[in-house]
């Protein structure tokens, strides 16, 4: 049986692949895919999810727009990695299919509440506000939820501050209130996905399968490369958000280990860090954990497969070129 996911995301180079490996795989079904400030503002976000739909052939899947806005603090973007768009590099088709009518918080709840109980995977792999503004509206979903598997946080290492990943870092508060909600929460944070750098033989991988999405990944990543060796001096980008998929499809590649973590929200230096207590083995009611070791060779094995299986998407055989010059195919 697929497992069903609700993929919460703010494309985002790495967000895009997310939702690639989330379509392509046939170990999930995706039940919607909801967008949330973040990379950039809520408009491009969305936008560029709808692109991604398009590259990607999904025609079936509800795609809605939730907060444009964190809880309580000011939104700061992260142009410097994902450009002016949000997903700088390759020119964008134009949306072929509609956003949802709901904000991504109904369309969460009705998704969660309409399914049956413990059927449901949430996997954020943006800030958490479309999540803790959920389990505000409707706490009946806490328990529907099978759990809660998200990008972000870090147990060693940030990126927006020397703690504090992004993610966690724009909206503290929100992703207090998904860590305490009572669900099991998987942190798949900055120690496992700096482990899944698109190094170029990974790109000649995905750019040898020829076909528009592939193309599409290839021109993310030469922008995605350029941003975090400028930004961050890394020698390939990580690419983040896809883990989080990974973790679902197969936990023996995304490996996690349970471990007390909180959120915190009044630090001076710290704010936005996830204070994982690695003192003693998790309590029994412990209910987080954080993906900490990666199978680098399984995981690109992934994404290559699912783009293989994605074949030319929305695209079409007849019109490879339209994505690479934004054409409408
Ligand atoms: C996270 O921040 C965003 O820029 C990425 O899309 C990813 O979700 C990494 O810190
Ligand atoms: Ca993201």
């Amino acid at each position: 049986m697929p497992q069903k996911i609700i993929l919460d995301c703010d494309p985002g180079h790495d967000d895009a692949v997310a939702i690639l490996l989330a379509h392509g795989s046939p170990e999930i079904e995706l039940l919607a895919v909801t967008t949330v400030v973040g990379n950039q503002t809520l408009a491009k976000v969305t936008r560029n999810a709808l692109a991604v739909a398009r590259i990607a052939g999904i025609t079936d899947v509800p795609f809605a727009a939730g907060a444009d806005r964190p809880l309580v603090r000011t939104i700061e973007h992260a142009a410097d990695i994902h450009g002016e768009s949000g997903l700088d590099g390759p020119v964008l088709p134009e949306p072929s299919i509609e956003l949802d009518p709901r904000h991504a918080v109904d369309l969460i709840i009705d998704t969660v509440m309409a399914h049956q109980p413990g059927t449901i995977t949430l996997v954020p792999v943006g800030g958490l506000t479309n999540i803790a503004l959920a389990v505000r509206k409707e706490p009946r979903i806490v328990e529907r939820v099978q759990r809660v598997v998200l990008m972000g946080g870090g147990v060693h290492v940030g990126n927006m501050t020397p703690v504090a990943e992004f993610n966690i870092a724009i909206d503290p508060e929100a992703a207090q209130i998904v860590f305490t909600a009572g669900w099991d929460v998987v942190m798949v944070g900055l120690d496992l996905t700096h482990q899944a750098l698109a190094t170029p033989d990974v790109v000649a991988r995905i750019a040898a399968l020829g076909t528009g999405p592939a193309r599409f990944v290839d021109e993310l990543m030469g922008f995605f490369a350029d941003a975090y060796r400028d930004v961050q001096g890394f020698d390939a980008p990580p690419v983040h958000d896809p883990c989080a998929v990974a973790h679902v499809i197969d936990p023996t590649i995304v490996r996690a280990v349970r471990m007390p973590i909180a959120v915190e929200t009044t630090g001076t230096l710290t704010t936005g860090m996830t204070v994982a207590d690695l003192r003693a083995p998790a309590p029994e009611d412990c209910r987080t954990s954080a993906a900490l070791e990666l199978d680098r060779d399984r995981f690109w094995d992934l994404v290559v497969d699912a783009l293989e299986r994605i074949g030319e998407g929305g695209v079409g055989d007849a019109d490879p070129v339209a994505v690479a010059d934004g054409i409408d195919a």
